[in-house]
Order: structure tokens, then C-alpha cells, then sequence
């Protein structure tokens, strides 16, 4: 198993931006990813398709006991072989419906 940490303190750095590319290269490769999202900002969280997560980083660093991780792994939208541990998005942020779909879906407009 490979592990990547992504971080700065610094905001606009490119941090969601390699951490997304890293997990679509996994996934264009069958390669099983678990991203972890543990910046509030939640733009991977959003940009991953994340459908439904009754667990968050939040709650995985409040709860000690083990097994706690483990629950929080939540599917993504792209599909069995990525998964997430979402962050929650800030209140009154929309899901970015707007932006390409990615890795598109097979037969849309975006697939190859
Ligand atoms: N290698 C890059 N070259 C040019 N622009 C980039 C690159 N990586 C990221 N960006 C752009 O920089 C901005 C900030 O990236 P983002 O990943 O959101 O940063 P962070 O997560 O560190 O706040 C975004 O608009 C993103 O598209
Ligand atoms: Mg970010």
C-alpha cells in the first residue's frame, strides 16, 4: 500500500487539484484509492461525488475507538474502485454540478 499526504497551509497550491489527479490515475488504472479528505473547504469531497456520508474526518478524529476509520469509508461517485472519507462541505455550498464530470461517464459527451 502506497500513502500520499497532500498538504500546505497555504490555500490555492494545487493540493485538491494533485489530489484528484492522483485518484482519477488510480482509477484509470483499476487501482483501488481511498482518499481522505480532511480540508473543511471539502472541494475533493465535492469533486469526488460523494453521494451520501453519514461519517466524516470530523468524526474520525473525535472517536478513538478502532474501527471508527473503518466505518467512515464511503463510496465514491466514480465508482467501486475509489473511495473517500469525506469532509463535510461548509453550510450553504452547492455541490458543483457545473463542472465537468470526471472520470466521465461511459457514452457522455466527456468520454473518449
Ligand atoms: N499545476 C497547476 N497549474 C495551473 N493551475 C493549477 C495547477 N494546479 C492547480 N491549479 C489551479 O489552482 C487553483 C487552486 O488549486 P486547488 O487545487 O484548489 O488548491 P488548494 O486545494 O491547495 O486550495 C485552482 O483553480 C486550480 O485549477
Ligand atoms: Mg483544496
Amino acid at each position: 500500500m502506497t500513502v500520499v499526504a497532500v498538504l500546505s497551509m497555504k490555500g490555492g497550491v494545487g493540493k485538491s487539484t494533485v489530489t484528484l489527479g492522483l485518484a482519477s490515475a488510480a482509477w484509470a488504472r483499476d487501482l483501488t484509492a481511498l482518499v481522505i479528505d480532511l480540508d473543511p473547504q471539502a472541494n475533493t469531497t465535492m469533486a469526488i461525488d460523494v453521494p451520501d456520508a453519514t461519517f466524516t474526518t470530523s468524526d474520525v478524529l473525535a472517536d478513538a475507538r478502532p474501527g471508527v476509520a473503518q466505518d467512515a469509508i464511503t463510496p465514491s461517485g466514480w465508482g467501486s474502485g475509489v473511495s473517500v472519507i469525506a469532509t463535510s462541505p461548509p453550510a450553504g455550498i452547492p455541490r458543483c454540478d457545473f463542472a465537468p464530470r470526471w472520470p466521465p461517464r461511459p457514452g457522455s459527451s466527456t468520454s473518449s
